[in-house]
């Protein structure tokens, strides 16, 4: 039987960088939840008789979701679901589901990088037929539908067993439960040298997986493990928990330090990398040598071709607009186009699907490739080790092998997090107002080139996105850029990201947060952050 029940609009459902996110208890009003997927399905066209993806990173609140979402898709007239046992997909596994199985599109139910819990965050998120996220004009239909929703459709049913694999119906609904792990180890059996790196790990390569007790830890198990042959312990922390053990499930320098001490340390593995919540991210440490996300980008884009799945070249390389511009230099010497876009995966859809670009990237920790329609953490971690494989050398003779030919990009990001998102818009606004008058001054020393806020035209659908991020540059390839987050939960978080270019034959070997202070200072000087925010540093630099 089908309810339809009525309900009131709450005013705080628009979508951000990716999807709408919440603390749980919003989550949990009574109708939160149930309004926002209503708005998605009333977003769309046609998907009667199609298959809808649901899964999620297994963060608290996932499964209570997944029962509403399912019954609903059964209530909105959709085909059948597909879910992962246990309610379990990571991002690039659920994208991987979609494209595979050809659904209509998939609900994500996570909150990425951001804490679990019963008073942490909880995210619903919707991604198309091609996998990736919802574009803007999906994600401002949904929002323009939450505003306006007076009912939403949900069938009667008993709950589903999502735990174990197999079918139910829910009236003319299939409700299918599947391995959250085989078809996405499968796809990378397909994109990598499996012998290479099996061989790699026989020889004693040693290398250390922090899954944080978030999705990865099942995938990396499997393919780490089970079918590359590393030793048992190579996964760390690989039980999701709805709460990520209490941590913080943000594959970074603060977040990550154990694994970041074991790399530095002595008798550090050769290798070590993490994941975030829902998998889509990565982080790489050489034994000795932290990677930036940007330098990864610009690595892998100038290594990719030793992989199978990369063996012909690629198309081009997009990177988004606060990500260094490392990857430039590599699709400069390839012949290759380079596109810089918005912050947030949605953007590389097009360029993805239009067959622009094979490799995309972000600062923040997110790399991927045309293999699926998001970032993807394992698929980089993956490449990593293909490369390694290949050339035989450790990440550090790599990584320092690549700044003496293409040069260094310095590079570090700063936020100010839950600042009063009036205090936060005013530093922009001001920063806004001051563009026009920076152009050929002086700012503590360093020369003006450019200073714009960024707009997006993209090149596919023509569609444009302004205001994406105030960036300043300077003489000689540096740069500060601003933005606010468009992700966090409470307040506003302050991003700025500073980046300076050091030739070829110029010093690779400064500490980075040294080399950026004249940077630092003029980012200062121009916008006020500390008397904007009233904090005197940041609170996490990446
Ligand atoms: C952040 C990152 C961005 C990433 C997004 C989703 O968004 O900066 O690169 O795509 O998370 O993982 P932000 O909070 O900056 O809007
Ligand atoms: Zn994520």
């Amino acid at each position: 039987m089908i309810n339809i029940v009525a309900t009131k609009p709450f005013d705080d459902q628009k979508p951000g960088t990716s999807g709408l996110r919440k603390k749980v208890p919003v989550f949990q009003q009574p109708n939160y939840a149930e309004n926002f997927i209503q708005s998605i399905f009333d977003s769309l066209e046609g998907f009667e008789g199609k298959d809808l993806v649901i899964g999620g990173d297994g963060r608290y609140f996932n499964r209570e979701v997944i029962q509403i979402a399912v019954r609903m898709a059964a209530a909105n007239g959709f085909g059948s679901v597909i879910i992962g046992q246990g309610g379990i997909l990571s991002t690039p596994a659920a994208s991987h589901i979609i494209r595979k199985y050809k659904a209509f599109g998939g609900i994500i139910l996570s909150a990425s990088h951001n804490p679990g819990g019963p008073k942490e965050d909880f995210g619903i998120k919707y991604n198309i037929g091609n996998g990736g996220p919802a574009p803007e004009n999906v994600t401002d239909a949904i929002y323009a539908r939450t505003k306006t929703i007076d009912s939403y459709r949900i069938a009667d049913a008993p709950e589903i067993d999502i735990d174990t694999i197999g079918t139910h119906d829910i009236g003319a609904m299939k409700v299918r439960v599947i391995d959250s792990v085989a078809d996405y180890a499968q796809m990378m059996e397909t994109l990598f040298d499996f012998d290479a790196i099996r061989t790699l790990f026989k020889g004693g390569f040693r290398m250390a997986f922090d899954a944080m007790h978030a999705v990865t830890g099942p995938y990396a198990k499997e393919i780490l493990e089970n079918r590359l042959g590393a030793p048992e312990g190579t996964a760390r922390n690989f039980v999701p928990l709805p709460d990520f053990g209490g941590h913080h499930p943000d594959p970074n320098l603060v977040y990550a330090k154990q694994l970041y001490d074991d790399l530095m340390g002595e008798n550090a593995p050769d290798f070590g990398a993490a994941s975030d919540g829902d998998g889509d991210r990565n982080l790489i440490i050489g034994r000795g040598i932290f990677v930036t996300p940007s330098d990864s980008l610009a690595l892998l884009a100038a290594n990719a071709h030793l992989a199978p799945a990369y063996k012909d070249g690629l198309k081009g390389i997009a990177r988004s607009m606060p990500t260094s511009c490392a990857a430039d230099r590599v699709a400069e010497k390839l012949g290759v186009g380079l596109y810089e876009t918005p912050t947030g995966w949605k953007f590389f859809g097009n360029l993805l699907d239009a067959g622009l670009v094979t490799i995309c990237g972000e600062e923040s920790a997110g790399t991927g490739s045309d293999h699926i329609r998001e970032k993807d953490g394992l698929w980089a971690v993956l490449l990593w080790l293909n490369i390694l494989a290949v050339r035989k050398q450790s990440v550090a003779e790599i990584v320092t092998g690549h700044w003496s030919e293409y040069g260094r990009n310095y590079y570090a990001r700063h936020d100010y997090e839950a600042v009063e998102t009036d205090r936060a818009n005013t530093l922009i606004k001001e920063l806004r107002d001051k563009l026009p008058t920076l152009v050929g001054h002086g700012i503590n020393g360093l020369t003006v080139v450019s200073a714009d806020d960024f707009a997006y035209h993209d090149p596919v659908d023509g569609s444009v996105s302004e205001h994406q991020g105030v960036r300043i540059l300077f003489e000689g390839g540096s740069r500060v850029v601003f933005r606010l987050s468009g992700t966090g939960t409470s307040g506003a978080t302050l991003r700025v990201y500073i980046e300076r270019y050091e030739a070829a034959d110029g010093d690779h070997t400064m500490e980075t947060q040294a080399a950026l202070s004249g940077l630092i200072a003029a980012a200062e000087a121009v916008a006020g952050i500390r008397k904007h925010t009233g904090r005197d540093k940041p609170s996490v630099v990446t």
